[in-house]
């Protein structure tokens, strides 16, 4: 027997997270420390990040945290795949390479995960849900103080590290979510002038 699902509140004016979105800002995954979340902090981030819209609930999104040694442990595929692609760069540039996911705590690997969908929800659409997935969890991991960087670099767009994290179909990379401390205040970027993007119709 299914359950009666929750009522949820009715929407209300929330000062303080206007203020936290009129002034977030991503942080540089270079300048990230420890400590990151803790277990429970992640799960729960995880949780936010999957609580996001979804057209006809495919769950078009999966996770692939790195943490720990896990972090290093994958610093040969990035290196192997690097070299594979550029194979006139200098050795230690590998290195560098290979060394991407230690520069903070925790790296989560958002999967766009597309699903077949008889009732025809596109591809387009999923994939936009993964992505409001990476910024969700950017979101989540601010709120609870962290620093959060979303990134793709060359290593979202490359076949044998999608191969090496396991990836099948029309899978691919959202984005690497780099989540981590920092000791410094990040300064405010140039935003767009919304007098040219914001029009209204008017027939
Ligand atoms: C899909 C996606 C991929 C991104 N990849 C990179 C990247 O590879 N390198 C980078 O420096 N910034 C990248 N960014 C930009 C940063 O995540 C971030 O948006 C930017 O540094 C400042 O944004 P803020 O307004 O959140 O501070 C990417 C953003 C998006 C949406």
């Amino acid at each position: 027997m299914s359950e009666t699902p929750a009522t949820l509140s009715l929407p209300q004016m929330q000062p303080d997270v206007l203020e936290f979105l009129k002034s977030r800002r991503s942080n540089l995954a270079k300048l990230m420390t420890e400590p990151g979340p803790d277990a429970g902090q992640i799960q729960d981030m995880l949780n936010i990040a999957a609580r996001v819209p979804d057209h006809r609930k495919l769950t078009p999104w999966r996770f692939i945290l790195f943490q720990g040694k896990a972090r290093e442990k994958f610093g040969p595929h990035l290196a192997s795949a690097f070299t594979k692609a550029n194979p006139n760069l200098p050795v230690d540039r590998a290195l560098f390479e290979a060394a991407r996911f230690t520069r903070a705590p925790l790296v989560i690997a958002i999967i766009s995960s597309p699903k077949d969908c008889p009732r025809g929800t596109p591809k387009w659409e999923q994939e936009l849900s993964a992505g409001a997935a990476c910024f969700n969890l950017c979101l989540a991991a601010q709120s609870y103080g962290f620093a959060a960087q979303w990134l793709t670099e060359w290593y979202a767009y490359n076949a044998d590290i999608d191969k090496a994290l396991g990836l099948s179909g029309e899978e691919r990379v959202a984005g690497y979510i780099y989540i981590g401390s920092v000791k410094t205040a990040p300064i405010e970027r140039a935003r767009p002038d919304m007098d040219t993007i914001i029009h209204h119709w008017t027939g």
